[in-house]
Order: structure tokens, then sequence, then C-alpha cells
């Protein structure tokens, strides 16, 4: 810690100040914000002594950038990871972990329900460059087992999934992959480090859409990978240097930084009131099933209980009268925002379905993932009154009872 004594800090004093001290900073208490693309130096000799790392130093923008070191060292100390990669975007972050740690004959197992455009990276992009990529259903650990052979490295799931809400578990998960000599990725957006830290369960990786949850306000896209510091090291040095390229711009990581000051806070409230909704929407005659991690009867409840500290506000819905009813009950919502994100303090509901089937007439490889209906709708709860909430909701489904 930048201040004070050797007691551990909680969760939330971590968030508003680990890894900076103001006094290094003309008592600035906001950290300042390093808009420069490149760094200059003394003389040649310390310019070659910073580029072999022989010396603390920063050479040029699109690898290092003092403002990104200190979300990435937050990052890292929150989520208990040795270090950190910030990214452009959620996306920026997968594909450039993937593009450095797998080669022409390697092997990725995946679980089949993850967010669409990890469907397409893994379905679509990653065997075109030779990298085998299956897909187990990793709540049968048997058939987990079976899929991971000698090629494979890595093994990537979500959890909560994106969009059903459903939970894997993550320990059980982890010891299969260990195993059989694998390493366990873990795509952890839909919960955040406040609520669940899966390094701690066992996982070697995690990733993060920076856009959700720990920005939370949704004013900007960024991306993190979380792990040990070799791994986090090829992904900097190859991935982000010159693969994709995909750097998190300096005013960002300030967002980013301002966002996780607050977020143990709003997960708290985000997760109380979103344990409301899914309360009332499971009583509800309209609805069929309701899908988040805290309810009890919910895939993976239990594994959520081990697993989360809170059940985040991720939540999916499928009404009784199935697709046509979907749109009906989204059309008529006037608090709740129709948009794709995720995350925000604004509640936002987004149907898969209807959105997948107007991408495909443009990218015709774009698909739902497995295990995703076409009468899927996914909410996330954002920080607005819950009885406002209830109400808006309430009357979307008035006359679909
Ligand atoms: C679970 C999950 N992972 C990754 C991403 C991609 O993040 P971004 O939109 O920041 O690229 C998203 C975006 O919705 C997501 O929900």
């Amino acid at each position: 810690m930048a201040k004070g004594s050797n007691r551990r800090h909680g969760f939330r004093t971590r968030a508003i100040h680990h890894g900076y001290n103001s006094a290094d900073h003309l008592g600035s208490v906001s950290p300042p914000v390093f808009m420069t693309s490149t760094y200059a130096f003394a003389n040649v000799a310390e310019s070659e002594q910073v580029m072999a790392e022989e010396r603390d130093g920063y050479l040029y923008g699109r690898e290092r950038n003092p403002t990104q070191a200190l979300l990435e060292a937050r990052l890292a100390e929150l989520e208990g990871a040795e270090a950190c990669v910030v990214t452009a975007s959620g996306m920026a972050a997968i594909g450039s972990l993937f593009l450095s740690l797998l080669s022409q004959g390697d092997e990725l197992v995946i679980h089949p329900t993850v967010y669409s455009n990890t469907v397409s990276v893994t379905g679509d992009a990653l065997p075109r460059f030779g990298i085998r990529v299956t897909k187990a259903d990793m709540r049968d650990l048997d058939m987990l087992a079976a899929a991971i052979g000698p090629r494979t490295k890595l093994v990537y799931m979500e959890t909560p999934i994106n969009p059903t809400a459903e939970v894997l578990d993550i320990a059980a998960i982890a010891r299969v992959v260990h195993t059989r000599g694998a390493r366990l990725v873990i795509d952890s957006t839909f919960a955040s480090p406040a609520v669940q830290r899966p390094i701690e369960h066992g996982a070697d990786i995690v990733v993060h859409s920076l856009t959700k949850y720990i920005n939370g306000h949704g004013d900007l896209l960024g991306g993190a990978v979380l792990g040990d510091a070799r791994t986090i090291r090829a992904v900097r040095g190859q991935g982000l240097r010159y693969i994709t390229g995909a750097t998190l711009s300096p005013l960002s990581c300030f967002l980013v930084m301002r966002g996780l000051k607050t977020l143990g806070l709003r997960m708290r409230a985000h997760g109380e009131a979103a344990l409301v909704v899914a309360r009332m929407l499971q009583a509800h005659p309209a609805v069929a099933t309701v899908r988040y991690p805290h309810l009890p009867g919910s895939p993976g409840h239990e594994a959520a209980l081990r697993q989360m500290e809170g059940g985040s506000a991720m939540m999916s819905v499928e009404l009784k009268g199935g697709f046509a009813a979907a749109v009906r009950f989204m059309d008529r919502l006037e608090l709740f925002q129709r948009a794709v994100s995720l995350g925000d303090v604004d509640s936002l509901v987004m149907h898969p379905g209807s959105l997948i089937a107007a991408r495909q007439r443009v990218y015709p490889e774009a698909k739902l993932a497995d295990g995703v209906g076409v009468e899927l709708i996914r909410v996330s709860i954002g920080l607005e009154d819950v009885e406002d909430l209830v109400a808006d909701l309430r009357q979307a489904l008035e006359g679909e009872g």
C-alpha cells in the first residue's frame, strides 16, 4: 500500500488508494493523467537502459504509460493477481491474450455458452490461424477432462455466463484443468473483483471488460488481462505491442480509476436491487424462467454462494409468451433502456435473439452461443431506485400473464 501501517486494508480502501501517494505528485489527491505518446531521454545510454529493462522508465505509450501502470497495479491488487495489462476494450484483452499464448497446432477448450463476440473469435478467427477450438460443457467434469488433450494450452469460460447468468464452479473446474496440465482462463466481467476473484478459487488468468462494472458508468471501453507476471509480460510484449496494438488511453485509465473508487459500494447496491427484481420476476405469472446467481434454484446457485460475495446484477429472463412476448415486453419498457452493454448505473435490457438475427444480415458468421434461446432477455440492473425498476418491469409485463 502507498500509505500507512502493515495492516491489510479492505477492498474499498485499496480501490481508492492502492499504488498512489499524493506526496509524490505535488500533493495532488487525484492521480495525474500523463497524456503523452512518447518519452524523452537525457542521452542515448539512458534510452538503452530503459529499452533493455535495466532501469525503470517509459519508452512509448503503446506499451506503457504511468497512468496505465497505476490502474494496472490497482486492478492486480484487487483481483489478487501478480500482474495486469489493460487494453482498449474487453475484446482487445481477449484477442491479445489468445494471440500471445496460442500458436498454430495448439488447442483451446471452451464452454459452449459465452459472450457472442467470444463465440466469433474462438469459432471463426482462431481456427483460421490453425488453433483448434473444442467445446466442452464444463458442468460435466468428465466431459471437460476428456476434452483436454496434450496440445490443450488454455481452457476458457465465463462465470457468470453472458447472457444466461448461469454460474460455473471455478474450483472444481480448475482442479480438472490442472490435473490435465492446462491453464484456466476466466472472463469474470459479469461479477467484477468486488464480487468474485477467480484466482482465489484456482483460476490462472482472469479477463475483464472494464467497460462494464469496473468502470461502471457506461462512458468508455476498456479491458484487462490479469495473472502471473510471466503471462502478463507475454500479453503486453507480444499481443499489445505488435499484434493488436490495442492500448487503453491514459484518459480512459483515469476514468476507470474514478469508477473503481465506488466499485465495492456499487456492487453491493447492484446486488441488493437485483435480488429484489429477480424475486419479483420469479413470482410473476408471465415469466417462465429467471436465472440469477443468488436466486435459489438458478443454475450454479450453490457454486455462486461459494465463490461470489453477492449475486452481481445480471440476470436472464424468459417469458411464457416466447420470442414475440419478449419483443413486446422490451418495447414497453420506459425506464430500462434497450442497449447492448451492461454493468452500468443505468438499467439496461437486451434481446440477443433479435439482435443476432439482424447482425447475420451483415456478418453471416455471427451466431447465438449454444444454450441461448431466441426468447432469452438479458437484464442489467442499475442503481436507480429499485421500486421504480420493479414498477417499470411490472407495467411492461402487463397483459402477458
Ligand atoms: C462477458 C464479456 N466479455 C467480454 C466482452 C467484451 O468487452 P468489450 O465490449 O469491452 O470489448 C463483453 C462485452 O459485452 C462481455 O460481456
